[in-house]
């Protein structure tokens, strides 16, 4: 048994940053994690493995469609489906061991198994009790069931069985046109499966800037993926090999049904908070399963705080992140804080799409006067000789003010461009200070600029 400041339980972006912070800011720190890596859902299961897999079908699909038309003369690679996965392992393994000899160079203790909180002060792990002056609540969430759809990650799948798929399916339905459901349909259509997108509502990417969403529906479609709208799944059923999808169209009621080798459902996640024994210790939920905290992250009871996907806000890893460092900075005495109104979020399909503040709609909602500087990336050279010209960018600034308020990105390497506009948005800059900042030729950032420029006296190549 051993006694510290602070000890995180749960060690994904949320847990393993804000351990390292509390570390740098001289606390003596642990973090509880039962799963054989560090790393949570987002190095093990999420972000990182579906990246690996959006890269090597990227890379795919450029030699069968671009390679060609640049002289690139030969047949396409065939896909060893086995080693892509092994590719995906290595990267994991790579990232998930880089936080274990981050701990260690930052002396964070990791306490290996699954913890229960039978006290505030005590955190309980195995046979063994530790004391902590403060508890972090940092277990992630998981994926949110369906009515009617039993998940086995054979057939029926969340992301967690997609990215683990015995072979690639011929056909695959997509439960949900959210984030999840885009990158790995994606994945799979470019590594030739039929991929049907099924979603309730009308558009794909609820919340996200409706003319984006317009665009990225259109380069989804032609890269194959097809989306069924306006549509509440019921259930699924499984016989044999396949599974069927059957849906009601919202517009007429009428029932219909899809069958696949594999469903993927992507509808949405949810705390996961099981077996800490939160209700025992009186800490307060909201409705959504989400635990109550102040603006310092401190639940109703003293001593615990809860940070990342257990608590209110987007899903994201990098959210955790910041409330991670936040949370460590304010245990060590200092001002942590999170900008909520500044957190990008990115999709990593090809092209990216990617966003953060205000979108039109939201500003409408408002009533907030604004205006729109928008460049598409067929005017950007860099774009064009990269076969990358789909998509554009989007700034929204203040109409009085020309102080940015929000930007929308569909195109390439969006989800680094975002973070120049976000830097912007820290410091309350104009559409005109991006303007006047001098951007190297020939870079995609140059249409953050003229985007920039669009907003005040018009773009240059537009
Ligand atoms: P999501 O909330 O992004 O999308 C779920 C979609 O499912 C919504 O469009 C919803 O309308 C639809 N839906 C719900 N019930 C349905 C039904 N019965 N029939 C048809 N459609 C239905 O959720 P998703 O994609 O599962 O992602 C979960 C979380 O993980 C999100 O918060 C997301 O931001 C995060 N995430 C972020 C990533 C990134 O930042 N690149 C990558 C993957 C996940």
């Amino acid at each position: 048994m051993s006694s510290y400041d602070v000890i995180f339980i749960g060690s994904g972006p949320g847990g393993y940053v804000g351990a390292i912070r509390a570390a740098q800011l001289g606390l003596k720190v642990a973090c509880v994690e039962g799963r054989a890596t560090l790393g949570g859902t987002c190095l093990n299961v999420g972000c990182i493995p579906s990246k690996a897999l959006l890269h090597a079908t990227h890379m795919l699909h450029e030699a069968e469609h671009n390679f060609a038309g640049m002289g690139l003369k030969g047949k396409a690679p065939t896909v060893d489906w086995t080693q892509m996965l092994t590719y995906k392992s290595e990267t994991i393994a790579q990232n998930t061991g880089g936080i274990e000899f981050l701990f260690k160079k930052n002396k964070v203790d990791w306490i290996k198994g699954w913890a229960t909180i039978p006290a505030a002060g005590k955190v309980k792990v195995g046979d063994e009790t530790h004391d902590a002056k403060h508890i972090v609540i940092a277990t992630g969430s998981q994926a949110a069931s369906l009515p009617g759809v039993e998940v086995d990650e054979k057939i029926v799948v969340t992301s967690t069985g997609a990215l683990e798929l015995g072979k690639i399916p011929k056909t695959m339905v997509v439960i949900g046109a959210g984030v999840i459901g885009l990158e790995l349909g994606s994945v799979f259509a470019r590594l030739g499966a039929d991929v049907n997108v099924i979603e309730y509502l009308d558009a794909i990417t609820p919340g996200m800037d409706a003319e984006v969403a317009r665009q990225f529906q259109k380069v989804l479609t032609k890269q194959g993926l097809k989306f069924t709208l306006g549509a509440a799944v019921q259930g699924v059923t499984v016989k044999g090999a396949k599974a069927t999808v059957s849906y009601k169209l919202r517009k007429d009621d009428s029932t219909h049904e899809m069958t696949a080798d594999t469903v993927l459902v992507a509808t949405g996640r949810k705390p996961y908070t099981d077996g800490l024994g939160l209700a025992d210790l009186g800490v307060e939920m909201t409705e959504r399963g989400q635990i109550k905290t102040n603006g310092s992250f401190a639940t109703n009871v003293a001593g615990i705080y809860a940070i990342g996907d257990t608590i209110t806000g987007p899903m994201l890893a990098h959210k955790a992140e910041d409330e991670g460092m936040a949370v460590a900075e304010i245990l060590a005495g200092q001002h942590g804080h999170v900008n909520y109104g500044v957190i990008p979020g990115v999709i990593y399909t090809h092209p990216e799409v990617a966003n953060v503040g205000e979108t039109e709609e939201s500003l409408k909602a408002a009533g907030r006067a604004y205006k729109v500087g928008k460049f598409p990336f067929m005017g950007n050279a860099r774009a064009k000789a990269n076969h990358a010209a789909d998509g554009f960018v989007k700034i929204l600034a203040d109409k009085e003010t020309d102080r940015i308020l929000g930007a929308h990105i569909i195109g390439p390497m969006a989800g680094d461009l975002i973070h120049e506009i976000c830097v912007a948005m820290e410091f309350g800059a104009a559409a005109e200070d991006l303007a006047r900042t001098c951007h190297a030729h020939p870079t995609y950032s140059e249409a953050v600029r003229e985007a920039a420029l669009a907003c005040g006296d018009g773009a240059i190549h537009a």
